[in-house]
């Protein structure tokens, strides 16, 4: 089948390239000139684990193009999904200007049936909004449907994540929609065997934002059960593995740290408190959940003014910019709170991360950015390790505490035991173990 992917970022790209993988073609457009002449150079705009190679390869067969023009995605496929961004408005609410647009540039050029499905993610009643917006721009002889497909991506494994989903949400308003959106998911429904789930839009929209809160709201949890392990003596992670092994409950999102960053949790969190509001309920759980994530950071923060005593001199060698490992991606990372109190505070930070230096130097240009951990951590009063790296958990650490000017080590993502930390002679901090 013809599919036109408007918004070729970490969800459109990885969407539009895994359809071409199953035999579609493919054209994805962006309005951005410059990422678009970027892929069709032959590289890659983001860092995803297997994507370029996927990328080359459907390229190379003719089933994936890339355009700069909506007017050329309009007229190329009767099945148009949406996955431009939808960042947080002034208030907290997701601003859909970008979904606006696009749906107001499709209804200008179609000339014949589409389908535009909403891909990124989106307060309960887009679609609504979406299809008064087309049939206001568009002829009204034309027929078209809107309909909501929610994206479940995990960055790092996006691919895995595309081809082996949980389930399939579709949510759908005629029958001629549900069945184009079958036949789109038809080969990954065969092969990986998910399930999938044909629902009213309202709700497929609805299970979006239910998903990544309740993800987000199992995050805080047990980041505040890791506050009261430190008070009472208790180790997180043995309570963590404890809770994880009922089924009930699963073992899954339940590592403290830092808290939750990246493009959605955040945001996600942000705007579904914000629809609620909007609808009529006070979604005061939530608002806990967005409460106790930005509290654990500011706990950790403690940590490091407490070790440090005066920050101002110190230097700072920070493990991992990205907001998670395997990603270039920084949006609401953990560094992005730390590294900028850090200079407010006049230390010196010297910064590590296998990908995402250059996202990071687009915010941060004139920092000391270092390729080996070892370089970084040179001279150190404090190592501060922020992403899960496998990097940093297989780091030497007899280098390590060799380079460093004080073996101290504030851990927000509990990678070492604490026990064999201390007997190699470092000051070991990690959250939610005394
Ligand atoms: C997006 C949404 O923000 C998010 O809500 C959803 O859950 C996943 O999809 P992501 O793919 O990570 O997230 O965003 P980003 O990498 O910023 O990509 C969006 C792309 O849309 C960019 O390449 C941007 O240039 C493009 N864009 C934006 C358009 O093509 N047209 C527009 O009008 C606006
Ligand atoms: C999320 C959703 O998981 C995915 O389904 C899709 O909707 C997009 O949003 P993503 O943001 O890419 O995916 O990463 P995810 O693995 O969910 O991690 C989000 C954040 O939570 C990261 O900062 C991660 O470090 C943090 N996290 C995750 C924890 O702090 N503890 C955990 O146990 C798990």
């Amino acid at each position: 089948m013809k599919i036109t992917i408007v918004g070729t970022g970490y969800v459109g790209l990885v969407t539009g390239t895994c359809f071409a993988e199953i035999g579609h073609d493919v054209l994805c457009v962006d309005n951005d000139e410059r990422k678009i002449k970027v892929l069709k150079s032959g590289q890659m705009p983001i860092y995803e684990p297997g994507l370029e190679e996927m990328v080359h390869r459907n390229v190379a067969s003719g089933r994936l193009k890339f355009s700069g023009s909506i007017e050329e995605g309009t007229a190329f496929a009767e099945v148009i999904f949406i996955a431009v961004g939808t960042p947080p408005g002034y208030k907290g609410q997701a601003n859909l200007s970008y979904v606006e647009q696009v749906g107001r540039k499709v209804a200008e050029h179609m000339t014949g049936y589409r389908l535009l499905v909403e891909k990124s993610t989106v307060p309960v009643n887009t679609a609504e909004q979406l299809k008064r917006t087309v049939a206001k721009y568009s002829r009204s002889d034309i027929d078209f449907d809107v309909a909501s497909n929610p994206e479940f991506l995990r960055e790092g494994c996006a691919i895995d994540d595309a081809f082996k989903p949980d389930r399939i949400v579709v949510g759908v308003e005629s029958e001629r929609a549900g069945k184009l959106l079958q036949a789109i998911y038809d080969p990954i429904v065969k092969k990986s065997g998910c399930e999938f789930l044909q629902m009213n839009i309202a709700s497929a929209e609805l299970t979006k934002h239910a998903s990544n809160s309740f993800l987000a709201m199992k995050i805080s949890y047990i980041n505040a059960v890791s506050r009261v392990c430190e008070l009472a003596g208790a180790d997180i992670e043995q309570v963590a593995h404890g809770m994880g092994l009922d089924k009930r409950i699963g073992p899954r999102f339940l590592d403290a740290g830092v808290g939750y960053g990246g493009s959605c949790f955040p945001k996600d969190v942000d705007a579904f408190v914000h629809i609620a509001d909007h609808l009529g309920y006070d979604f005061e759980l939530l608002k806990e959940v967005q409460r106790i994530n930005h509290s654990q950071r500011e706990h950790v923060m403690k940590k490091i003014q407490h070790e440090l005593w005066v920050i101002q001199d110190k230097t700072v060698a920070v493990l991992g910019l990205a907001f998670k490992p395997e990603t270039d991606d920084v949006r609401e990372a953990p560094s992005l709170y730390f590294i900028p109190q850090l200079l407010e505070a006049r230390a010196r930070v010297k910064l590590w991360d296998p990908v995402a230096q250059e996202k990071f130097k687009e915010l941060h240009p004139t920092l000391d950015y270092y390729s080996d951990i070892v370089e970084c951590a040179k001279d150190a009063d404090l190592l501060l390790i922020l992403t899960d790296w496998p990097q940093v958990k297989g780091m030497d650490l007899v280098k390590i505490k060799g380079a460093m000017r004080c073996p101290v080590i504030v851990d927000g993502r509990n990678l070492f035991d604490p026990e064999d930390m201390k007997n190699r002679g470092f000051t070991y901090h990690c959250v939610g173990r005394a």
